[in-house]
């Protein structure tokens, strides 16, 4: 009886050193047979490293949506409105127009773009906690960030629990840890509606009034809310796990900052894969081409992991050499040749800002695991500079709990994300779109201004 119960407590106390993994790798396989294997990797097999960049940026690989199961899954994860998100729509007008829209948004003068980020950031480290979680400490920063950005006006505290509200609930859905609650989004949607007269630019020409909120809603307030948001929370995640790089980054040249976000988007991309259909053949070489209608899969982590000594440690000392880190196998914002990231200059600039404002009267701590995917959302200790005391207990403590907390999230991701990826397959978004609506959609009536 004894020595049951002895094996019985070992064994739950070993859960947390090998069940999380056990259960990425049992996810990895339900994926893989609920969406088939329909997607070519990229570097894989039949495309090296050394011919990732050639074959992400030739012309045959610009389709964005339509003819890949895959798409159904990003589809169900950002709706609604993804058939008007810069990001799925098809190359064409509808894109062009949309595309013109979010450059006109997003141009702000560098000063500007500090200086807002610089006031958000000091608003949410006015009344946090010691103990946070860094993306959720950095929401409500975006959501202000990109409100004023839009409306040209300080973000009312309605709208950005509104704002909060849809991102978190689309990142969340995205990383298998809950499900979608699309009320929250439509919530969002109606409010977006009603407030598009007070837009600062031009909305996108041809969209009806409903795909205008669509448009702000997907671009702006899913898209850009989540992607700061964990890029913010993965930067401040690394400082606070590397008290070196962060004592350097505080006191040092500016420049080393610079080269501890390049350090961070190559270890913790924020894309794990991107995809494309190829609209024409690729041919590689006299007896190998990839065929129209391929479904090629860009791996963003494995691309940033060739080519470096020593790929899994972090060290932002590797991008010292400066002009020469070009060449290297990093594209953080994707390739300029096959649709870039719109925000490639602006998110390095609110990026270093915040994370000054953070280190001018902080010091950050963390015990917790850092991974590309961070479903624990980067729990964190926020010490002020002046008085930080001593953090060994805390740490101690946030450390258990992050491991214990991996099991339980583990198994709920698992569950959770089975559900979201045969429901995305059983309601086909993407395919149903395409085949309601073929070859050139009605204009709408269009949007205000
Ligand atoms: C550090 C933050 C960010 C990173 C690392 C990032 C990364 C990326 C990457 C890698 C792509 C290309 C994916 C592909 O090839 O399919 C992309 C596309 C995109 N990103 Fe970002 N992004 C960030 C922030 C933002 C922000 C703030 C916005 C706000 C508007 C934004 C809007 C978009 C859009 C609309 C696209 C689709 C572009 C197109 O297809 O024309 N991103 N992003």
């Amino acid at each position: 009886m004894l020595i049951a119960a002895v094996v019985a407590v070992a064994f739950v106390a070993s859960l947390p050193w090998w069940l999380p993994g056990r259960v990425v790798a049992l996810r990895v396989r339900v994926f893989a047979r609920i969406n088939g294997d329909e997607g070519i990797p990229v570097p894989g097999d039949l495309v090296g490293v050394e011919r990732f960049r050639e074959v992400y940026s030739h012309p045959a690989a610009g389709g964005r949506s339509r003819g890949a199961a895959l798409s159904d899954l990003f589809w169900y994860w950002l709706s609604p409105g993804p058939e008007v998100h810069q990001e799925h729509l098809e190359a064409g007008e509808r894109y062009e127009a949309v595309a013109r829209a979010t450059r006109g948004l997003l141009a702000v003068p560098r000063a500007e773009a500090e200086e807002l980020t610089r006031r958000c950031v000091a608003r949410a480290l006015r009344d946090a906690p010691r103990r946070v979680r860094l993306r959720d400490l950095m929401m409500p920063v975006w959501a202000e960030f990109y409100y004023e950005l839009v409306f040209g006006e300080p973000c009312p505290r309605a709208a950005r629990d509104l704002i909060v509200g849809n991102a978190a609930d689309v990142v969340t859905a995205l990383k298998g840890c809950g499900l979608r609650h699309m009320d929250r989004r439509h919530r969002l949607t109606r409010y977006l509606a009603g407030e598009l007269p007070r837009v600062r630019r031009p909305l996108p020409a041809g969209l009806s009034e409903q795909e205008c909120a669509l448009y702000l809603q997907g671009t702006f307030f899913n898209t850009a809310v989540v992607q700061m948001a964990e890029a913010t929370a993965h930067l401040l995640l690394a400082l606070a796990r590397h008290p070196d790089v962060q004592d350097r980054a505080r006191t040092g040249d500016p420049a080393y900052l610079d080269q501890v976000i390049a350090e961070t988007l190559r270890r913790y991309p924020l894309f794990g894969v991107a995809h494309r259909v190829t609209t024409g053949d690729i041919d590689l070489d006299e007896r190998t081409t990839i065929p129209a209608g391929s479904v090629l899969c860009f791996n963003y982590p494995e691309f940033h992991r060739a080519g470096f000594a020593d790929p899994d440690r972090f060290d932002p000392d590797r991008w010292a050499a400066g002009p020469a880190a070009r060449e290297a196998n990093h594209i953080p914002f994707g390739v300029a040749a096959n649709r870039p990231c719109p925000a490639w200059r602006l998110a390095p600039i609110t990026l270093r800002a915040a994370a000054r404002e953070v280190l001018r009267g902080h010091v950050l701590r963390s015990s917790a695991a850092h991974t590309r995917s961070l479903p624990s959302r980067g729990p964190c200790l926020l010490l002020p500079r002046d008085a930080p005391g001593r953090p060994g207990p805390a740490l101690l403590r946030m450390r258990l709990r992050d491991r214990w907390e991996d099991v339980w999230r583990g198994l709920v991701q698992l569950v959770l994300g089975t559900y979201m990826v045969w429901d995305a397959r059983r309601l086909r978004p993407c395919e149903r779109h395409f085949a309601t609506t073929p070859g050139d959609r009605p204009e709408g009536a269009g949007c205000p201004r």
